[in-house]
């Protein structure tokens, strides 16, 4: 009977050893890191990652081509890799492939941006229709109800883009204040300046400007500094970056920063439990804060 126990927990040292041993490739496609949100998601990812010597995280940039991140996915099966991280582009085109891998029986972590249906291990990020709403009715408080809004979205085929949006128009539902331009300036700061261009060759008066990200805020920003109606109105944006969006809010270019976590360090510990053999949930949800001059030196304020 001893020598049975002595014989198991000898065993039981191998397999934990052997698991322990076991090393993991992960797969991440980021679909661009020419913005500063996604080389922070990336750094997130890394500073998880460095703490686990099990795991090895490979890196690709799909450099906003859709094709090509498409691509990548596709590369992650075929060299075999044990689990996939994706920030996808657009929704509609990286579903397939990341339904296929996850089929195969590849888990597939996808972070920030949502693909269609529900064929992939898990979701993880915050929710953009809460923040949007959260934006919105801060607007009609920041405004007293009444005044005129342009509104700068983040590209449409992207479900933060549509969610910011609709979540947004929510918020201010009831008050008297009125979207007098709306753009889509790709999530991407020289389109948003261009676009703000527009707005302001059309709108005499503009009360406040939601870009539904921060470099996006920052180019309207700056397209209305060159016209010289930069103090005539407001701007707010998403994503909070410590050295971004709230630098803005600290030098008092924008008037509110909502913050958009990345997620990175989340996807590693998820990963983790996936490759050890546990059950994860579907979908994480995390949580912002909004930054304003007031609570910025004191860290912001949870979302409600
Ligand atoms: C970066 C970015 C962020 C934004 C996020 C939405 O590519 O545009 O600024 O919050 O993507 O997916």
């Amino acid at each position: 009977m001893k020598k049975l126990i002595v014989s198991l927990v000898v065993l039981g040292f191998a397999a934990a050893a052997f698991a322990a041993d076991k090393k993991f490739v992960i797969g991440m496609s980021q679909c661009n890191l020419g913005e500063p949100w996604r080389v922070q998601m990336n750094a997130d990812v890394k500073k998880a990652a460095e703490k686990h010597p099990n795991i090895q995280v490979v890196y690709k940039d799909a450099q906003n081509d859709t094709l090509k991140q498409r691509a990548q996915v596709e590369e992650f099966v075929a060299s075999k890799v044990d689990l996939i991280i994706v920030s996808p582009k657009e929704a509609a085109p990286l579903t397939p492939p990341v339904a296929e891998a996850y089929k195969k029986g590849v888990p597939v972590i996808v972070l920030d941006r949502r693909v269609l249906g529900s064929d992939y291990t898990s979701f993880i990020g915050a929710d953009n229709k809460k923040i949007g709403r959260a934006a919105g009715k801060w607007v009609v408080e920041k405004l007293g109800g009444r005044g005129k809004l342009v509104e700068l979205k983040g590209l449409m085929t992207s479900t933060p883009g549509q969610d910011r949006n609709s979540g947004f128009r929510e918020g201010l539902k009831g008050s008297g204040l009125e979207v007098v331009f709306e753009a889509d300036m790709k999530w991407l700061e020289p389109d948003a300046r261009k676009e703000m261009e527009s707005a302001l060759a059309r709108n005499p008066k503009i009360d406040l400007v939601y870009g539904h990200n921060d470099p996006g805020a920052h180019g309207a920003y700056l397209a209305a500094k060159a016209a010289g109606r930069e103090k005539d109105m407001l701007f707010i944006g998403i994503d909070a970056l410590p050295h971004e969006g709230q630098a803005y809010v600290r030098q008092g270019i924008l008037a509110a920063s909502f913050e958009y976590p990345t997620g990175g360090s989340e996807a590693i510990e998820m990963a983790l439990e996936i490759l050890g053999g546990k059950k994860v949930a579907k979908e994480v949800t995390l949580e912002s804060h909004v930054f304003t001059k007031a609570n910025v030196d004191s860290g912001g304020e949870w979302l409600k």
